[in-house]
């Protein structure tokens, strides 16, 4: 049984969607999801999971080591990013498999500020004809470390940044608790 840990920022569908998929799984437990944000809605979902969390501050993440520590001791090995918006530290890369899920074709639309409907919004300013989802691993750099998959998704002409944001939450609804899957089994 692999433990994985989700790291979340906002609202945490994607989080849920994949507590859901591995609810009873035999394969890998989310032993718990950590956040940025005290008020996030996907500490609301991990409550109905029953799923542990934890919330922690700037100082907290980059200036001391009690996420590394509480990691550490639920020995968790693989940390999945649904929808966290912070960089990674080193100490964090440095000692887990870590995947971060980008909503764009990366790397069009990716790096520093380019997160949730923002990427959208450009998408759909750009007159971008496709848009998608890219799973990769995470190093120490915004959305940049080697990609894992990816899925496309058209953009029609008058989508506005809500429907592309539809069609690529559907993507990612559809294939990331799989991509998670599929990289448990390979460990
Ligand atoms: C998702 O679309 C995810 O791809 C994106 O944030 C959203 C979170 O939604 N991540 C980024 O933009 C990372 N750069 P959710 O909280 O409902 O899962």
């Amino acid at each position: 049984m692999k433990k994985i840990a989700i790291f979340a920022s906002g609202s945490g569908s994607n989080a849920e969607n994949i507590a859901r998929y591995f609810k009873g799984s035999e394969l890998l437990n989310i032993e718990c999801i950590y956040s940025n944000k005290a008020n996030a809605f996907v500490l609301e979902r991990a409550k109905k999971f029953n799923i542990p969390t934890f919330v922690f501050n700037r100082t907290d993440f980059y200036q001391s080591e009690i996420v590394l520590d509480d990691l550490k001791n639920r020995n968790v090995e693989i940390i999945v990013l649904a929808g966290f918006l912070w960089l990674v530290p080193d100490y964090l890369t440095n000692n887990f498999t870590i995947i971060n899920i980008h909503p764009a074709l990366l790397p069009k639309y990716g790096g520093k500020g380019m997160y949730g409907d923002r990427v959208h919004q450009a998408v759909v300013e750009n007159g971008e004809k496709k848009s998608g989802i890219t799973i990769h691993y995470v190093n120490e750099k915004y959305d940049d470390g080697q990609m894992i998959f990816q899925a496309e998704c058209e953009v029609l002409p008058g989508d506005t940044p809500a429907d592309v944001a539809q069609k690529v939450h559907e993507l990612e609804y559809r294939h990331f608790p799989e991509v998670i899957e599929k990289l448990v089994l390979s460990c």
